[in-house]
């Protein structure tokens, strides 16, 4: 792969942190963008982020707020697409036609839904019914069509739909040890932080098919012990299984991102 000069937003978050030390470990430049750290930058100032992104191939844009916890609806509103924005058009004005999102797999409403939405189908993937009613999905939806509406002007544009980003310690405390209904609605499901990265970096090689893509990116296991159709039975009942679901097998399925960008979940928190 060509070497690049990549501009990272929320480059001091979790997620971005890792794409920079990925980045620079495959050789790439990195330039940062974060509200924090030595060179601040605000993403809802298109003027500093033009000027952030001077002399940059590529954009992985992971700036925004990852929760809707703590914050009021309208600025977590302003706030995650704003930036997204700002990040997407002042890149298209200078150029740059490569671009990677920040999107989750919360889009499908499951995790913060104020009243139960319930999960009809598993797996779950690019065509499941968007069927959210929470302010956080609606941001990422419209992370995904702005993403859409720059890839119509030739920009090779890859959203990610994240599921719950976690290191092997924060599955084993957060979901292995945890009561099972504490994460039924997220299915039990995680993304590993340095897998997650790495599609963000593999999403930059560039592509003859597919020039837009979202792709699901979740873990092939689930984070618990019991056999996945024995929490399904226990725990949500009504849901419709449509794959056979060996083991602790995973209720998402991340098969689009094998075939798009190359990218499988190569580890588990079961590991050493
Ligand atoms: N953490 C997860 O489990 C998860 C899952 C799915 C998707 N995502 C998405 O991935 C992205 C990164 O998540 P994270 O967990 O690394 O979040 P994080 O909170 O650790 O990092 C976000 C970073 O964005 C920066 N930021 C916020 N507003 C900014 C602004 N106006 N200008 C510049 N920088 C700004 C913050 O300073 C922070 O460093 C987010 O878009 C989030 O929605 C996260």
């Amino acid at each position: 792969m060509r070497q690049m000069r990549i501009w990272v937003s929320g480059a001091r978050g979790k997620l971005g942190a890792e794409v920079c030390r990925q980045a620079i470990a495959a050789g790439h430049q990195v330039i940062e963008a974060d509200l924090t750290g030595p060179d601040p930058v605000d993403l809802m100032d298109p003027e500093a982020v033009a000027r952030s992104l001077d002399g940059a191939d590529a954009i992985v844009h992971c700036a925004g707020i990852a929760s809707p916890e703590n914050i009021e609806p309208v600025r977590l509103f302003e706030i995650n697409t704003i930036t997204t924005f700002n990040a997407l058009e002042e890149a298209w004005k200078l150029g740059i036609r490569t671009a990677v999102l920040a999107s989750s797999g919360s889009i499908y409403g499951t995790a913060w839904s104020p009243e139960e939405i319930g999960t009809p189908d598993v797996p779950i993937d690019e065509d499941t019914e968007l069927r959210y009613v929470d302010p956080y999905a609606l941001t990422k939806d419209v992370l995904e069509r702005m993403g859409q509406s720059y890839a119509r002007r030739g920009v090779q544009l890859t959203a990610l739909r994240f599921h719950w980003i976690l290191t092997r310690d924060e599955v084993r405390r957060y979901i292995a040890e945890a009561p099972p209904e504490d994460n039924r609605r997220n299915l039990w499901g995680y993304v590993d932080l340095a897998e997650a990265a790495r599609a963000c970096v593999l999403s930059l090689q560039p592509r003859t098919h597919n020039p837009y893509a979202t792709l699901v990116i979740a873990a092939e296991d689930t984070g618990r012990h019991e056999p996945t159709t024995d929490l399904l039975a226990l725990h949500s009942p009504r849901t419709r299984i449509h794959a056979d679901l060996d083991g602790t097998a995973s209720l998402f399925s991340s098969s689009r991102a094998a075939e798009v960008i190359n990218w499988t979940h190569q580890s588990t928190w079961r590991d050493q």
